[in-house]
This record gives C-alpha cells, structure tokens and sequence, in this order.
C-alpha cells in the first residue's frame, strides 16, 4: 500500500531490535529535519544478533508490515542484523524504499594506515552471507568479534559499569599490543558506547560506524524518488513492544543520539 495524498508527507519508519537504532534516528533527523519519523525498537523481542535468521526475517517482516499498514514512503532498518538477514526479502516484498546498513568495512579498507581493522558486531551479521560477501571485498587486514550480549548493556543504559570494562577488555585484549587503523561499529547499539571502546586505544585510531552514510543513502533515495519532504518542521513518534520504562528510557536515549557525532 502507499500513499495516496502527497507521498513526500508520509512518513519514514524505522526500526531496530531495541534502542540501537535511536543512534541512527538521531543523525537522521539531523540531516532530514523536514521529515516525520515512526521509530519502533522491537525490545520484548531483543537481541536478534544470536537469534536464527529465520527468526529475525519473521519479526522484521511483522514490523515493516505494520509501518506499511500506517502508509510510510520508505523504511530504515537501522539494525545491521535485521538488513543481513531480511532486507533483500523485504526489498523483494515491498515497493516503497528499503534502506538498510552495513558494517562500515568499506570506509575502513579505504583508511590510510596498515594496522588491523577490527570489526565489533553480532554474531548473526558476522555469520550472515551478506558480511561473506562484504569480508570477501574489503577484508583485508580485518578481524571480526563476534560481541553476544554487548547490545544488552546499552539496552540497560550502561555506558561503563565494571562489567561492561570487563566484557571489552577481555573481548580487545589480544589487540591492545597490535596497530590497530579502525574499530568498524558493526552494530547500531555499540555508537552508545564509543567513548569506552575508543578508551582502549591510542587516538590515532578510527571508530567508524554506518550511520551517517545509510541517512546519506536515504536521502539520496527519496531525492531520486522525489519524495523529500522539504519543508515544515519534522516530527518523531517513538514505540516499543517493551514496557513504559523501555519507552522513557528511548527517549532519553534519543536525546542523547540527536548530540552524538558519528
Ligand atoms: N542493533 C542491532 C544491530 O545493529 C542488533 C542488536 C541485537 O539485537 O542483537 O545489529
């Protein structure tokens, strides 16, 4: 279904298997401050990162199924587990845009600088065939960390309790004596955190994350589909399948996104 008035006034849903997505939702109403936001963090359903994928493709299908019910012009998975697993059945399903995201590889291969790459991201996107193919291009020098159960910290509001020192130190150590160029943030939860992850290394080395190129892309895609709204001031409607308590802490969280620079 789309909509039927002026298409650029629908608005844009976007969602994430929690909280994680927020960081994306706030870089993109930085650089789409006109649009309406539907964002809606599957927490009762969270993490998908060590869920099957099968699993993962059904409850993004739900999701995308009830923003298409509320007439959206295009949809943002801002979950790099969800784009691995679902976003090429999605995009085969639905005919409004489907923007998806990806470890920023990529931008990381192309870094000056011979030291390792190390990719932080959930098992499930690391173990996806989509990540086969993205390694397979642009993995020189890069290592992948499975990180099971890092997202359950930013989904508790931790920025740096003992325990979460304790799961990177462990998760980073074999790394700490290495040339380390680029930390790839391969999962929207882990921008939360950056300030701790970066602590582990000299400053001279890049974290990286994908989400001011996946808002890029989807500005660029509404251009070409002439579907930018250009004027009026943006709204966003934040939801959750969690509890009230999930719903102030996304708020508070988003606050936090809109400040943070990627
Ligand atoms: N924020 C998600 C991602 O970008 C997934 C975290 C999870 O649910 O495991 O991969």
């Amino acid at each position: 279904m789309s909509c039927e008035i002026d298409p650029r006034l629908c608005p844009i849903g976007v969602f994430d298997s929690g909280v994680g997505g927020l960081s994306v939702l706030g870089e993109a109403v930085r650089q789409l401050p006109h649009e309406d936001f539907i964002y809606f963090g599957d927490t009762y359903n969270a993490p998908y990162g060590t869920k099957a994928p099968e699993q993962v493709r059904e409850l993004a299908f739900g999701i995308v199924e009830s923003f298409c019910a509320r007439r959206v012009k295009a949809v943002v998975i801002a979950c790099n587990t969800a784009t691995a697993e679902a976003a090429k059945e999605l995009r085969a399903h639905y005919s409004f845009p489907i923007i998806g995201m990806e470890p920023a590889l990529k931008p990381a291969s192309e870094l000056e600088g011979p030291g390792l790459r190390l990719v932080l991201a959930t098992p499930g996107t690391l173990s996806s065939e989509k990540y086969a193919s993205l390694y397979a291009r642009f993995g020189q020098n890069a290592v992948s960390l499975p990180c099971p159960g890092l997202m359950d910290f930013v989904e508790s509001g931790d920025r740096g309790s003992p325990a979460l020192r304790d799961y990177l130190e462990h998760l980073l150590q074999p790394y700490l004596h290495e040339n380390v160029t680029a930390v790839v943030l391969g999962c929207t939860h882990y921008p939360f955190i950056r300030p701790l992850i970066a602590s582990f290394f000299p400053e001279s080395t890049r974290i990286l994350d994908g989400n001011a190129g996946t808002v890029r892309q989807l500005r660029r895609v509404l251009r070409q589909k002439d579907l930018l709204k250009t004027e009026g001031t943006g709204t966003v409607t934040l939801e959750t399948s969690g509890n009230d308590q999930t719903l102030t802490l996304m708020k508070a969280m988003f606050e936090e996104a809109k400040e943070m620079i990627s």
